[in-house]
């Protein structure tokens, strides 16, 4: 395994491994034998760096979420794990009733519900801190200064490490973060959005937004990772669910850019050159690149991590880089 720092407060930077799971579906489609099969094999591979949120998976079974981070409780527990490990959870998106989502019924981002919420996760994760936080979706409705103490306030206290954003423009990110620095509070560190080899869309009105899709990464976004060293991007659902190499999983259209052909071209001629799978190659290129990515991966099976667990030792040679940067 590698390892990555991320945040850069002393008292709550941590190390990381490069590579990130996600039990988004722990404990609703994955059962648990199998969830604590991977989540075994990933630490025994040196993997630290877990990644839930309180909402998870809600639309699995329409209530409204925690069955993955209980589960990770659970076998905190019964694995004797202590703070070696990083669990990242989330809060802002758990639909406040069965049977709604966030998209119509969001608990938002209120200092109550960051209070509250963060509590839950705790109690349901068995953890005096979580180590790192993120606002999984936007809050429009609530004051950013709002947010933004609501959050400073429970690192103050201890009972958080570390913040992150998802799925939010990255304007708003930005005037957070000020928001933050001038009041000398603890701003987002961690970036966390849909990040891949294919480029996705940005332009297309999503749920979360008319404006377009907030949760692909934009060159904006890469462009404030590699201005800001204090900032990690954590790049969820990297292998396109499977759609690499699936037949029955097709290329969803979001990431059929003009040239998109050209790059998978290019990424099936350095899996070959290596040895490797396109995956592997994927995961490989988000880890080697020349700002900090940490990919976050899923599995249904021990078979598919020990794959994506095979792309921390791939080191792509500068040729290689180069070629799969120009493709496309
Ligand atoms: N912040 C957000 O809004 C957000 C959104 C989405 C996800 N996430 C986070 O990101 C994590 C990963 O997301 P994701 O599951 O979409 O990521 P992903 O790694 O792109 O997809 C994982 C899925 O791909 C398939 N797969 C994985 N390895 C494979 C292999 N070697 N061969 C064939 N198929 C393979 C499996 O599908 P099958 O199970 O169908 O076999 C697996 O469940 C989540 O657990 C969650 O923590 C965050």
């Amino acid at each position: 395994m590698k390892y990555r720092t991320i945040g850069t407060d002393p008292a709550n930077r941590r190390e990381v491994s490069v590579l990130s799971l996600g039990a988004m579906l722990f404990g609703t489609a994955t059962d648990e034998a199998t969830s604590y099969a991977i989540l075994d094999r990933y630490v025994e591979a040196g993997g630290t760096f877990i990644d839930t949120s309180d909402n998870y998976a809600f639309w699995e079974n329409g209530g409204q979420g925690g069955e993955s981070e209980e589960l990770l409780g659970r076998w905190r527990r019964s694995r004797g794990i202590g703070d070696e490990i990083v669990i990242a959870t989330k809060l802002g998106a758990r639909p406040l009733a069965p049977g709604t989502s966030y998209t119509d019924n969001p608990e938002g981002l209120s200092a109550k519900v960051i209070r509250e919420s963060s509590e839950r996760s705790r109690d349901r994760l068995g953890l005096d801190k979580l180590d790192v936080l993120y606002a999984h979706i936007e809050d429009t409705k609530t004051p950013l200064q709002e947010t933004v103490e609501g959050f400073a306030e429970l690192v103050a206290e201890g009972t958080v490490g570390l913040l992150g954003a998802s799925n939010h423009w990255i304007w708003r990110v930005e005037r957070a973060r000020n928001i933050a620095a001038a009041a000398g509070l603890p701003g987002y560190e961690l970036l966390q959005y849909h990040h891949t080899y294919l480029r996705r869309r940005t332009d297309r009105p999503s749920p979360l937004s008319a404006d377009g899709d907030l949760g692909a990464t934009s060159g904006d976004l890469l462009s404030y990772v590699r201005a800001d060293p204090s900032l990690t991007l954590v790049a969820y659902s990297p292998l396109l669910r499977g759609a690499y190499t699936r037949p029955d999983k097709p290329i969803d259209e979001a990431v059929r850019l003009p040239g998109y052909e050209t790059r998978l071209t290019a990424l099936h001629e350095v899996a070959t050159e290596l040895g490797a799978t396109l995956n592997q190659v994927v995961l490989a290129w988000l880890i080697c690149g020349d700002i900090p990515v940490i990919p976050l991966i899923g599995a249904s099976s021990p078979a598919q991590l020990e794959e994506s667990l095979g792309a921390v030792d791939i080191e792509l040679t500068p040729d290689q880089l180069a070629k799969l940067d120009a493709a496309g």
